[in-house]
Formats: C-alpha cells, sequence, structure tokens
C-alpha cells in the first residue's frame, strides 16, 4: 500500500470540523478588524524566499522544498506567506490607491524539517498581515488580535513574548557588541552559529544547543542599544498592550527564524505541546517591501501554526461534527424511490438526510441509522406508502410517532425547530 510522504499528514472528516470552525472564528474576527482575506499560490520563484527570508536561515538553508520545473526555472513550495503576500502587493500595484491594507490567509506551508510532535513538512498557518503603516499600534493591534482569538477559543496556557530587534540604524551597534562577546566564546559554540556568526550572529541567542545557550547566557541585549526611535517604538507597543489588558513578557532573546525582522518581535508561546512550544509568531519588516522592489512602505505581520493550535482549544473535534437529522430506513423499491426523493429535497432545504441505497434488511438499516448519529430515523415500508403516514423514531428518546407523508419535509422541520 502507498502511505503518506513522511512529516505529511490527512486531516480527517472527524478532525475537519474543527478546523472549519476554527478558520470561521478567525475570519469573523479579522473581518471585524478590516482585514480581507488574499489566496496565494503554492510555489513561487526560490529567488522569492531566498531573497526574503534569508540566505542564512535554516528554512532556506535546509527547510525548503525546491526543484526545478520541466523547463529548469527553480521553484519552491513555500515554506511561509509573507513573502508571497508581499509579492503579490508589488505586483498588483496594490499600495498606488491607498498604501494601507490588511490580509489574512489560511493554507499550508511545506518546510523539510525533523518531524516530531507538532512538526510537520506540510504544516497550515493562519496569516494576517498590515501593509503601509509605521505606527507602533499596528504590531499591538496585532498582538491583541492574537490574544483575542485565542481567547475565544478557549486557549490557555499561552503567553505571549515580545522584544525589538531594532533598525538599520542601531543594530549594527548591536551586532558589532554582539560579535565581540561570541569572539572569545567562538570554539564553545555549535558549528552553525560559528559558521553563520559574522553574517547572522542574533540567530546564536536562541540557538537551542546547550553549550551555545550556556555561552550566551550573558550576552548583551539588544534592548540596551536601540536607537531613540526604535525605543519610544518599543514603549508605545507595550503601553498599548498594557492599556488593552494583554499581558506579555518582554523577551531579550527572541530573534525569531527570518531575517526581514526590524523592531517589534514576538511569540506565542504555549507549556502544553512540549519541544514545539510557538503557536504563533510575526513582527515588523519595514525593510521587506522596498527590498523586493516595491515602494518604501512598512508592514507588520504574524502566522499561527493551525496544527500546533487545533492541539490546544479547549474545544472537541466531536462536537463539531455533523450528523444527520434523519436516517430514512426504506424497504422496497418503490420507498425507496420515494426516499430518494425526499433525502434531496430535504438536502435541498438544508437538513441532511441519509438512506440505505442496498436493500438491506430493517435491522440492519437501523445500526447503520444507530451508527450515523441520525436524530431520527423514518420507518417506510410498502404499506406505509400506501396509507401515507409512516413512523417516525427519535432515537435519542426512543419515542415513536406516526407522521404524514405528504409534506414530508414541513413534518421534520417542525420537529427539529422544537429540538434544536
Ligand atoms: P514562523 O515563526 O516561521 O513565522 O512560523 C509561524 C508559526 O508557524 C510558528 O510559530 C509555528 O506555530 C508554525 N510552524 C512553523 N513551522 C512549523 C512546522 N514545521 N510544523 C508545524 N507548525 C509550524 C512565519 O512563518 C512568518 N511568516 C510569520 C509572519 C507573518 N511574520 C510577519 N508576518
Amino acid at each position: 500500500m502507498i502511505q503518506l510522504i513522511r512529516g505529511f499528514k490527512d486531516i480527517l472528516p472527524e478532525e475537519a470540523g474543527l478546523w472549519q470552525e476554527i478558520e470561521r472564528i478567525a475570519a469573523d474576527l479579522f473581518e471585524d478588524f478590516g482585514y480581507r482575506e488574499i489566496r496565494i499560490p503554492i510555489m513561487e520563484r526560490t529567488e522569492l524566499f531566498a531573497r526574503s527570508i534569508g540566505e542564512d536561515t535554516d528554512i532556506v538553508e535546509k527547510e525548503m522544498y525546491t526543484f526545478p520545473d520541466r523547463k529548469g526555472d527553480l521553484i519552491t513550495l513555500r515554506p511561509e506567506a509573507t513573502a508571497s503576500i508581499v509579492r503579490s502587493y508589488i505586483q498588483h500595484k496594490m499600495y498606488a490607491a491607498d498604501p494601507v491594507r490588511k490580509f489574512y490567509m489560511t493554507g499550508p506551508m511545506f518546510r523539510r524539517e525533523r518531524p516530531q510532535k507538532g512538526r510537520y513538512r506540510q504544516f497550515y498557518q493562519i496569516d494576517a498581515e498590515i501593509f503601509g503603516v509605521a505606527s507602533p499600534y499596528a504590531d499591538a493591534e496585532l498582538i491583541y488580535l492574537l490574544d483575542t482569538l485565542f481567547r475565544r477559543l478557549g486557549v490557555d496556557d499561552v503567553a505571549a513574548h515580545i522584544n525589538s530587534l531594532g533598525c538599520p540604524a542601531c543594530r549594527p551597534g548591536f551586532k558589532s557588541a554582539l560579535l565581540d562577546y561570541m569572539a572569545d566564546r567562538m570554539e564553545t559554540l555549535c558549528v552553525d552559529c560559528k559558521r553563520r556568526s559574522e553574517r547572522n550572529p542574533l540567530r546564536a541567542l536562541d540557538c537551542k544547543v546547550p553549550d551555545c545557550r550556556d555561552a550566551m547566557a550573558d550576552a548583551p541585549s539588544i534592548l540596551d542599544h536601540l536607537c531613540a526611535d526604535c525605543r519610544d517604538h518599543f514603549d508605545t507597543v507595550k503601553t498599548a498592550l498594557t492599556d488593552l489588558g494583554v499581558p506579555f513578557e518582554v523577551d531579550k532573546r527572541l530573534v525569531r527564524g527570518l531575517d526581514y525582522y526590524t523592531r517589534t518581535t514576538f511569540e506565542i508561546l504555549t507549556g502544553s505541546l512540549g519541544a514545539q512550544s510557538a503557536v504563533a509568531g510575526g513582527g515588523r519588516y519595514d525593510g521587506l517591501i522596498e527590498m523586493l522592489g516595491g515602494p518604501s512602505l512598512p508592514a507588520t505581520g504574524f502566522a499561527i501554526g493551525f496544527d500546533r493550535l487545533v492541539e490546544i482549544v479547549g474545544m472537541k473535534a466531536e462536537d463539531y461534527q455533523r450528523a444527520p437529522k434523519l436516517f430514512i430506513a426504506a424497504l422496497g423499491p418503490h420507498s425507496q424511490a420515494r426516499a430518494f426523493g425526499w433525502s434531496c429535497a430535504l438536502g435541498t432545504a438544508g437538513i441532511q438526510a441519509d438512506m440505505d441505497f442496498e436493500g438491506r434488511s430493517l435491522k440492519s438499516q437501523m445500526k447503520r441509522a444507530d451508527r450515523s448519529g441520525a436524530e431520527y430515523v423514518l420507518i417506510v415500508g410498502e404499506k406505509e406508502l400506501a396509507e401515507g403516514g409512516a413512523v417516525l423514531r427519535n432515537m435519542a428518546t426512543k419515542e415513536q410517532e406516526t407522521i404524514s407523508l405528504r409534506d414530508l419535509a414541513a413534518e421534520i422541520k417542525k420537529r427539529l425547530s422544537l429540538h434544536p
């Protein structure tokens, strides 16, 4: 038998109802805040991701699904959505009428990481972005939205960690202070940190290798190196979150795994998922639109790991599985023909009605009705058809009554509205 690719997974119908509900709740919230859905392709030119995420990141160095298409052009299955949304914004000149745009999207992303609980090679993100707003209130709005969404979904055991990564004016000063600190400890750092130290020393701050963690324990803090503008920006984000009642922790080691960030960065961490503790991450990326060939405009955003979110919501998948309202147990060819007409009419009216097409015995049809979770079962044989009435059984209470077959949809609707 052909099996799934390692790190990929199926979302079965039993779980898909919960996924749909979460997506609906998120979309409603985003729409209420003026975000609009954007749908972007699953593949892009490799260059788009290499340039925006950064050549020295784990994602670009070793995790992208990149291959030549039949003409030899290098294409990549998207590892994230931000770069594509920026590409689309520039390509369609969406900034021309009004540079301020808010987007959201949901969909699969691909990273060839080592699979484990909460880490997949195809995973899903719920993504939101604000383009054209430099104000720290845009960052605060995004963190507020995450907090609000997680509350609506009954998620507890999460904490928002925030940091500032400075800007092109102040980051170089921090980088050289960090490099000075690392120079004395270079031999204790892992090969990745050593190799990246020149171009990307910030990554060493959140390296998970124990020796690196020890070596970096007393590293200088970026927050001590922020320029006045970056400090004001960060202070306003913190004050706005405090005023909104959003709890957060300042985490000076939070550096994120993508290179495009400037100023505010944040992650939502949970204690419920073992090693994969980040349920969402994001931040400001004021240089990316221009770097990809667009005008010089600021931007900020986040992505939620949908697969991880599903694991920690306070909702149960079984509460979002739809069951038929009615199962029609039809006995005999004429009853079956009529039952088929009724089930189509009921389905069209928004009332899910199932039946058995195989002409099985009453006993086996009742077994199937029970397994389907139907609220009511209608038992119709040739005799009932001739008499114009049939037995309707309430599966929960086991009560039975005879109902008229003349306007079956109305009869069923009446009972469903009595017990919605
Ligand atoms: P990211 O931190 O790489 O950011 O990913 C965001 C979230 O996606 C993570 O916090 C995690 O929950 C989930 N995630 C990442 N990799 C995996 C995986 N292999 N399996 C399961 N879940 C995963 C971004 O992607 C940025 N584009 C976020 C952003 C938007 N920044 C600004 N705008």
